[in-house]
């Protein structure tokens, strides 16, 4: 048997979804924050990390090393570049890394011998660019210990990381 009561609850729930359906769904205060939370969460996701774009600093590193002993100053004026707007795109993405400042300190550090890397490849002085390198060796290595991270040391390397990127220049 139906309660009187139970028949009265029917229509009226299903009236309170219908008047649901007519109010908006969400003010756009809501909707405004909803957006800026997904924009975040896509942000988040598409963003390389810090060590992800740090091992692209190493490749970049050796890389540009092998094409200035090669002297192939093109080559070597293409890698410097590569590295700078790295460095340029760390800073954008990660201005800070835990404590430490990530953007003050990879900009301070790295760019006056990314400037006399530039130069010394610009005048094609090999004996300027290797100086040039290991002052930039320096500072990386100078970051990884202000951050923290002393047992990243980087140097010169001794062989190229891959053999399909020919360094010899033509002649
Ligand atoms: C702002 C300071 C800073 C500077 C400058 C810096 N690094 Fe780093 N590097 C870090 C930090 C912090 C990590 C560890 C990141 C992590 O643990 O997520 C790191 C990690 C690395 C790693 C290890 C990546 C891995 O996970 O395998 C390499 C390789 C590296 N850096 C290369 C370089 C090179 C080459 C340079 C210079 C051209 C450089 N770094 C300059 C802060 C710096």
């Amino acid at each position: 048997m139906t309660s009187p009561s139970f028949k009265f609850l029917v229509p009226a729930s299903l009236l309170m979804v219908g008047m649901a359906a007519c109010e908006p769904a969400v003010d756009e205060a809501t909707l405004n924050a909803r957006l800026a939370e997904v924009q975040a969460d896509l942000e988040d996701r598409f963003t390389p990390g810090l060590h992800t774009l740090m091992v692209d600093l190493g490749v970049r590193h050796a890389n540009l090393w092998f094409a200035g002993e090669a002297e192939n100053w093109p080559l070597a004026d293409y890698m410097v570049h590569e590295l700078e707007e790295l460095v340029e795109e760390i800073e954008a993405l990660h201005p800070t890394y835990r404590e430490v400042r990530v953007a003050e300190l990879i900009g301070e550090m790295t760019h006056p011998a990314i400037e006399a890397l530039e130069d010394a490849v610009d005048a094609g002085d090999l004996a300027a660019f290797q100086r040039a390198y290991d002052d930039l060796t320096v500072a990386c290595n100078a970051c990884h210990i202000a951050s923290d991270k002393a047992a990243l040391v980087m140097q010169r390397p001794t062989a190229p990381m891959s053999t399909n990127l020919r360094f010899t220049p033509e002649r």
